[in-house]
């Protein structure tokens, strides 16, 4: 046989195969009269190692980074780190890659460093494995919810309503060429999404149970931060006839799943990420798994913030009706619990108008759910249901009425309970991954001052 085949299938070729490949070179060790070239092509995670013989050493343009051809003959390996490797009889340079001005060196580079070069962070080791564990749990997403009766469907990213409120949106539609700078492309005001939730509703009001899963962008002036990307892609089912407790019980089942499959079907990456970026990794993420996620109340987790602040000093006071800071959401999880704990109930005053008011009239059924390391991960609730309730909310949170008139009609004719909730899937991967900074698990970051390539 003689057909060019990926690195991963190679590596499982039989001895005595001929075969063929095609990759870039990760690393040359050359001795006097043999090379060894670790070779890979993003198949998998370990390259294959490749016997350069003392004629074929001095190829020219045969060095780290550039893309390269071979063929041989594979071998047992008398090395400890692989059972087999390939015996080189040709090998051509596809592409060379001069080293003494590649940005990207044959050792470890900062994070930060590589953050100035994402057009070639991916070849690094850390970069890949990132983004094959991120495609890994792409499609563990679709599984899950297909698996449970789930329909997916596509929310728009251009809308024309701010849900969550705040305002934090990327304004889009004007159209620089036009000579009244007021005349939009939609005749009005658009946005870029900051949640499909809205637009999720009126499908399940149709076909029950769905989710999306997308790009969604805020304009958030408090996004400087390690947790905050301006574009970043959110997982959201919205399912009729659920309520809040329907929500957490999914969101849990959601986690776990998705940890399980990266730890099955990623399990060298995984270690990559055990080994370079976190030693406790593994005992992390086994202890998310482990027994069930605690369920306070928002009154609860203040209370016990109450109690815990002349020993922690917190930096923010906690105090009643105001949102978590970072440092409490990690005391909860980390310090008090050490394990994920959902927080429902919270004050309907600084929440979204959508959010089903509670019987106290004070509350939301709505719930967050932190984890530790990452901290907040999903924000759900159950939605109003209620026409007349809806309305007042959407009077308090200063919503337009005619703005939302479509989101008022699926109350008016035929309206269900329903619930749902949007996890941040680059936080996701930030807790599975163990890495420090969010940046680094989306190939394009975009945050403030930063969209470059
Ligand atoms: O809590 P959030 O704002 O909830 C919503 O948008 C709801 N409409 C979701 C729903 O019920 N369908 O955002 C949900 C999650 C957060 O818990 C967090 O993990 C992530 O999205 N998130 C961000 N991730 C990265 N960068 C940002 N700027 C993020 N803002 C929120
Ligand atoms: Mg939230």
């Amino acid at each position: 046989r003689h057909l060019h085949q990926t690195i991963s299938e190679a590596k499982s070729s039989a001895t005595d195969d001929i075969i063929k490949v095609k990759g870039w070179v990760k690393s040359f060790r050359q001795h006097k009269n043999v090379g060894f070239l670790d070779v890979n092509d993003g198949s998998c995670t370990t390259p294959l190692q490749v016997v350069i013989s003392e004629e074929l050493i001095n190829t020219p343009e045969l060095t780290f980074g550039s893309c390269v051809e071979i063929s041989g003959k594979m071998s047992k390996s008398s090395g400890k780190e692989q059972k087999t490797e390939l015996m080189a009889s040709h090998v051509t340079v596809l592409g060379s890659a001069r080293l003494s001005d590649n940005p990207l060196q044959p050792k470890r580079h900062s994070m930060e460093f590589l953050r100035t070069i994402p057009h070639l962070r991916p070849r690094t080791n850390f970069f890949s494995s990132m983004f094959r564990i991120r495609s890994t749990v792409s499609l563990s997403v679709h599984n899950f919810f297909a698996q449970r009766g789930f329909h997916c469907v596509h929310t728009p990213l251009i809308t024309s309503n701010d849900s969550e409120g705040g305002a934090e949106v990327f304004h889009v539609g004007s159209r620089p060429s036009d000579k009244a700078a007021a005349e939009h492309f939609f005749g009005r005001q658009a946005y870029l999404t900051v949640s499909g939730q809205l637009e999720a509703e009126v499908m399940a009001a149709s076909l029950g149970r769905v989710y999306t899963f997308g790009p969604t962008f805020r304009a958030e002036k408090n996004s400087h931060t390690t947790r905050h990307l301006a574009e970043f892609w959110m997982v959201e089912p919205e399912m009729s006839f659920a309520d809040l407790n329907d929500v957490m019980e999914l969101s849990e089942e959601f986690v776990k799943t998705l940890i399980l499959d990266v730890k099955e079907k990623c399990a060298e990456d995984l270690a990559f990420f055990a080994k370079w970026q976190d030693q406790t990794l593994m005992s992390t993420i086994d202890n998310v798994l482990n027994g069930p996620f605690q369920r306070i109340s928002y009154t609860q987790a203040m209370d016990i913030l109450t109690l815990a602040h002349p020993k922690e000093k917190f930096e923010a006071k906690p105090a009643y009706g105001n949102d978590l800071s970072r440092e409490h959401e990690k005391y909860l999880c980390e310090g008090h619990f050490n394990k994920p704990v959902f927080v429902f109930d919270w004050p309907r005053k600084i929440k979204p108008f959508y959010m089903k008011v509670n019987e106290d009239g004070e509350t939301v059924a709505c719930v967050d759910l932190l984890l530790p390391r990452v901290g907040e991960l999903i924000g759900g609730s159950a939605r109003e249901d209620d026409v007349q309730t809806l309305l007042e909310s959407m009077r308090r949170n200063g919503v337009k009425e005619d703005e939302l008139a479509w989101y008022v009609d699926l109350r008016k004719y035929g309206s269900s309970p329903h619930a749902g909730f949007g996890l941040g899937f680059e936080r996701f991967l930030m807790f599975i991954t163990g890495t420090q900074n969010i940046r680094d698990t989306i190939a394009m970051p975009r945050y403030p001052a930063k969209c470059v390539r």
